[in-house]
């Protein structure tokens, strides 16, 4: 049995016989979590200024531990940092590095901390900057929405209920309601980010540390907020990451509807919208193919986002504390969480304002189901008629209008009549697309004036 190389192994000393290479890469993270080098960084030397600041460590060790980190960074930055499996993570692989750069320094780092808490405060920090990220690249989907909302204000679309013509509704008023989707999305993330935004370091190994810390000067250090109260909950609980994940299926389920919107509209039987090429893909046997594949793929990729908060609540479910191995888990669900809806957000906001519109065909559509049938409706209940009667009345006028295969508004004022003696001539201005837009007029409707009215509060907040 050979002996542990203690060059290599950082707890050589308490152990026999050194691990297998499977175990080595069965249990090592340093594959998936090297992308939080920048956050372990930023969180070594917030910590390592507390302890020269409380005098745990010297001031000689900082100004080292400082230099030794400058290097560092320039060497992940150039790619010549040299990450080994051996060193299983990226905080072992930093600490190792940096105590070959610095010597006894880059040993008394570790002071009063643990990786328990060392990783937890990193991936808060990862987690913060990429809530940051997603609400500006929200922000900057929810304008184009706004602005192609504005161009089609008043551009009439079928409203379906069922996926069948229901009532003309407004192209703009339509994507304003994807606007309110988003609107709330972002105040998910926000929400999430308070509770992400607090300080586990100083929680240490899962009890709390001997030294003499002060954890509210790194909190600050830090931008956190606060501090977490309690230490085996700082060390253990990963609540704000399974947040993030829903708050993430549930932007995904949002994109998701759109982009099965969006491959009807550019299907020719609709032929609504046009996508710009550069979001489309050909086929390899069938050269006159136009694909949309990007809102294909993003409805597609909702799919693992849900996995990956199914996967989180799953790896807590029966974990006893504190912090147990299985914690390692969390990163590649949140990781790729955190790449897919960002890359979908930025990837629509360009796709949004690379939609064109065939307002001719919304038209026709709308010509075709009747859908001005509950504006007749209205307008004989307006007139005396009790609704249910004149909902009946209705009926039987559209299955006249069907029989003779034309709209409601191109029967004859006797044949309407026919239908009830209350109808006169000013029904026809009732039974136009546009008069029936114009009606709804009011906080929510689809009436243009109402939808740039909404556009303009929403442009306020
Ligand atoms: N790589 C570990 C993780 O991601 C770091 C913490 C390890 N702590 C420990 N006691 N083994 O959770």
């Amino acid at each position: 049995m050979s002996q542990p190389d203690s060059s290599q192994y950082t707890w050589a000393g308490r152990f026999a016989e050194p691990m297998s290479d499977l175990v080595k890469r069965y249990t090592a993270s340093v594959d998936f979590d090297r992308r939080l080098w920048r956050q372990d960084i930023r969180a070594s030397l917030a910590h390592a200024t507390m302890l020269a600041r409380q005098e745990i460590i010297a001031r000689q060790d900082l100004a080292d531990i400082e230099r030794g980190m400058a290097l560092v960074v320039e060497e992940i930055e150039a790619g010549t940092f040299v990450w080994s499996l051996d060193l299983e993570d990226v905080h072992l692989n930093i600490e190792k590095r940096l105590t070959t750069l610095v010597g006894d320094a880059g040993k008394r780092l570790h002071t009063g901390r643990s990786r328990n808490d060392q990783v937890a405060t990193d991936i808060r920090l990862y987690l913060r900057d990429a809530i940051d990220d997603i609400l500006a690249l929200l922000d900057q989907f929810q304008n184009r929405l706004l602005d192609l909302a504005e161009k089609e204000a008043a551009t009439p679309l079928p409203g379906f209920t069922h996926l069948q013509v229901a009532q003309p509704v407004t192209f703009g008023h339509h994507l304003l309601a994807y606007f309110e989707m988003m609107r709330r999305d972002a105040e998910r993330f926000a929400d999430c980010r308070r509770r992400t935004n607090r300080l586990p370091l100083g929680a240490a190994a899962l009890a709390g540390t001997s030294y003499p810390i002060d954890r509210s000067f790194v909190a600050d250090l830090l931008g956190f907020e606060g501090v977490c109260e309690n230490s085996l909950d700082a060390v253990s609980d990963r609540d704000f990451a399974i947040e993030f994940c829903a708050a993430s299926a549930l932007v995904m389920m949002h994109l998701s509807r759109l982009s099965e919107e969006l491959v009807l509209w550019m299907n020719p039987r609709f032929g609504f919208i046009r996508i710009a090429d550069r979001f489309c893909t050909g086929s390899s046997i069938m050269p006159q193919k136009k694909n949309p594949d990007v809102p294909e793929l993003a409805r597609g990729k909702t799919g693992r986002v849900y996995g990956h908060l199914m996967a989180l609540l799953t790896l807590m479910k029966g974990q006893p504390l504190a912090y147990n191995k299985d914690n390692q888990e969390d990163k590649e669900p949140l990781f790729d969480s955190i790449d897919t809806v960002t890359d979908t957000l930025r990837i629509f906001a360009d796709l949004i304002a690379g939609v064109s519109t065939r307002p001719e065909n919304m038209r026709d559509a709308l010509r075709q189901g009747f859908a001005t049938a509950t504006d007749l409706a209205d307008y004989l209940t307006r007139k005396g008629l009790p609704f249910r009667d004149a909902h009946a009345a209705v009926g039987l006028a559209v299955r006249h209008a069907e029989e003779q295969g034309v709209d409601l508004a191109a029967l004859s004022l006797a044949d309407l009549q026919g239908f009830s003696p209350l109808v006169a001539d000013d029904v026809f201005a009732v039974l136009t697309v546009d008069g029936s837009l114009a009606a709804r007029n009011h906080v929510g409707g689809t009436a243009p004036e109402q939808v740039l009215a909404a556009i303009a509060r929403a442009r306020r907040a």
